[in-house]
């Protein structure tokens, strides 16, 4: 086990109704509160009443700002920088799923920031100091209501980019799963691709023994698994809903990826998919994250089969570790595809004329790798997108 300091200050709170706490609870935090939200989802669903009702009644101030578009964008950003700081917010509340919480993030260190908010994804500056970020979460996904990471894109050279912090973890996130009832089959299909990836990119690891971590991680994938077609077919079953929210949450607020390597090679080749194409995160991942596995479980295929066994009931094969540790990355992928995702690039809309660019993109002209399991440079980025097509 590695060594590790484990901190995820985000509270949580939990349950039914719960978005009606919302003022009482942005209160310990200032009296003006900047909105922001999405496309509109929150008022086709009158959640945006609820909340708009909770934080009146507390006395708050609200400034809105909305049209968060998914693969949030750094323009937006920087208009609500200039918002903020004209409005004196005190707390950014991010209602919505992934795209509206990161783009609160990026905002919430910008303000303060003298230079251009950019700069942080870019790696040309870190911050010193945030805004209070809060959320009201109505996609469960991409983990940011509990994580210290925020991914935003620049129109300017489609580059889509992470910066991590430990400013960035909201001061406390609002998971009510009633919340999720209203989402289109494509995103609730996207946003389990995505926990899912969040899981495996820390569970395939250099690091040993990991023994509490892996049996967490594998747990986290079959309650995943287990619950994945029950929110898709019964869009309205609480419970399902409750247990895929949460695992979603646990799946990317890292307490089982401290103790670990992590790889991450696969997000990143992903992010320039949806940087260029601007097809859904968990949509790129489910043609990604099969691809890498194909060209890399060589490297340990011992971890492989262990997955295969644990998490896909595969009947361990004695006789060949690697045959039991293809089964279940075919597993993996029958998995995606009875979400109703495709596992080509092909299936996404993308063909062969950008993967060159894109291999070197994710790997800055060839000059540095991608992952922590295996090292990957622009032409193992290349192979794999080809393997993907
Ligand atoms: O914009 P609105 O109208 O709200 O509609 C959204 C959007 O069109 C809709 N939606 C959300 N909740 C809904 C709903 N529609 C009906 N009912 C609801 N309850 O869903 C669409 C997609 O929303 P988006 O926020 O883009 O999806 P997701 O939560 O999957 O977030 C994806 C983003 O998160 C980033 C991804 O890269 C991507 O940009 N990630 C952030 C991470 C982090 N900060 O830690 C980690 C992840 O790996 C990921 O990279
Ligand atoms: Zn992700």
């Amino acid at each position: 086990m590695d060594d590790f300091v484990f901190r995820n200050p985000t509270k949580i709170i939990f349950g039914k109704g719960k978005e009606k706490s919302v003022g009482k609870e942005a209160l310990a935090y200032g009296c003006r509160v900047l909105l922001h939200y999405g496309g509109g989802s929150i008022k086709k669903t009158g959640l945006y009443k609820t909340v708009i009702t909770s934080l009146k009644e507390a006395g708050i101030e609200v400034t809105e700002l909305g049209g968060v578009k998914p693969n949030p964008r750094v323009s937006l950003v920087r208009e609500a920088v200039e918002l903020c700081r004209e409005k004196r917010i005190d707390l950014i509340l991010a209602v919505g799923g992934g795209s509206v919480i990161d783009s609160a993030k990026a905002i919430s260190v910008g303000v303060p920031y003298e230079g251009d908010v950019w700069d942080f994804y870019s790696g040309k500056a870190a911050a010193e100091t945030a805004l209070p970020v809060a959320v009201i979460l109505t996609l469960p996904a991409a983990g940011s209501e509990s994580s210290d990471g925020s991914v935003i894109t620049n129109e300017e050279g489609m580059l889509k980019r992470p910066y991590g912090s430990s400013l960035l973890y909201p001061v406390f996130s609002i998971l009510n799963p009633e919340l999720a009832f209203t989402l289109p089959k494509f995103q609730i299909a996207c946003g389990i691709a995505d926990m899912m990836a969040h899981v495996l990119e820390r569970y395939f690891t250099n690091s040993k023994p990991v023994g509490l971590s892996d049996r967490l991680l594998e747990g986290t994938m079959k309650n995943i698994v287990d619950y994945a077609q029950s929110v898709l077919i019964n869009q309205e079953d609480y419970n399902s809903w409750a247990e895929i929210m949460w695992s979603g949450t646990l799946a990317h607020n890292n307490l089982f990826g401290v103790d670990r390597e992590n790889d991450w090679a696969s997000h990143d080749i992903e992010h320039e998919l949806s940087g260029i194409y601007d097809i859904a995160h968990g949509a790129g991942l489910a043609v990604i994250f099969p691809a890498w596995m194909k060209y890399n479980y060589r490297q340990d295929i011992d971890r492989f089969a262990q997955w295969a066994v644990r998490v896909w009931n595969v009947e361990e094969d004695f006789w060949s570790r690697e045959k039991t540790a293809l089964a279940g990355i075919q597993k993996f992928e029958d998995f995606l595809r009875s979400l109703g995702l495709a596992t080509t690039l092909e299936g996404v809309g993308i063909d062969e004329s950008r993967l060159e660019e894109m291999a070197d993109k994710c790997t800055n002209g060839d000059t540095i790798t991608k992952g922590g399991f295996v090292k990957l440079n622009k032409d193992d980025v290349l192979n794999i997108l080809r393997l993907a097509l």
